[in-house]
């Protein structure tokens, strides 16, 4: 593995965007790749089989790119596939999990909401760590529709903030005072949900912790980028890549590729 390798992640589409930014923030001279399987979103209402099988797409599109490492920029992704990915391929993954843990330990009401896809609201780890917490009450609510609006970059739609309202009250009403955003789309609703949300109230994901964890593998392996310069970052899209360039502020190289 050399260290001018790019680091790859992918997405079941634009969301992960949400992860690699703080990737880049962090690592700004990485050369990076991201794919946006958009064409096969959302993940999160496809079976546990049909989500491993795109994951291993994603990968092997990854590693013929010569990806030193892989960040599985999608919760749904990760709780469903990551186990058979590293059974499979030698590379490092690095998955994104919802931050339950962060916001249990710091709740003072014990009481916590958890906004995440129906895939990673199922899937067994999910389970395990959410069972981790006994004292702690966690209040499941799938985003139903959440990741297809975003998709078609209607983040401020009357369709979105009707959405949220539904699936937020019942947590205020239940006590809340931390809300998890357990799908790497969410972060890009921060706006809405901060009109929702009584000020009290916090909102947490695990944008940050991975891309600390990303850092820490890169170097224990000795395989950080030690140049210089600002990292060559490349985006692909099998779908219109008008959204992603919107989301990307139209600064970085967006391409539509079939994979
Ligand atoms: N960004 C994906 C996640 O973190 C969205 C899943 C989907 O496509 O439904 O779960």
């Amino acid at each position: 593995m050399s260290n001018n390798n790019p680091i790859g992640l992918f997405d079941s589409g634009i969301g992960g965007t949400s992860i690699w930014m703080e990737i880049h923030d962090l690592l700004p001279n990485e050369n990076t790749i991201y794919l946006a399987d958009s064409k096969n979103a959302p993940y999160g209402q496809k079976s546990k089989e049909e989500i491993i099988q795109l994951s291993i797409k994603n990968t092997e599109y990854l590693l013929n790119k010569n990806c030193k490492i892989i960040v599985v920029a999608c919760n749904t992704a990760t709780t469903n596939a990551i186990k058979v990915l590293r059974a499979n391929y030698h590379v490092p993954f690095i998955g994104i999990e919802p931050a339950i843990k962060p916001a249990a330990i710091n709740s003072k009401k014990n009481i916590i909401g958890i906004l995440a896809t129906q895939g990673t609201l199922n899937s067994e780890l999910f389970h395990q760590t959410a069972e981790k917490f006994q004292d702690t009450k966690i209040i499941e609510q799938i985003g139903h529709g959440l990741v297809s609006l975003i998709e078609k970059g209607e983040i401020n739609s009357k369709e979105m903030n009707t959405l949220l309202h539904q699936y937020l009250e019942p947590m205020i009403d239940a006590n809340i005072d931390y809300l998890v955003l357990g799908c790497s789309h969410y972060p890009y609703l921060i706006p809405q949900i901060k009109k929702i949300l009584p000020k009290d109230i916090k909102i947490i994901d695990s944008g940050e912790a991975v891309a600390r964890q990303t850092k820490s593998i890169l170097s224990e392996r000795n395989a950080l980028n030690n140049g210089k310069e600002n990292g060559n970052v490349i985006f692909y899209t099998n779908s219109n890549p008008k959204i992603l360039n919107d989301i990307l502020e139209s600064k970085y190289k967006v391409i539509h590729k079939d994979f």
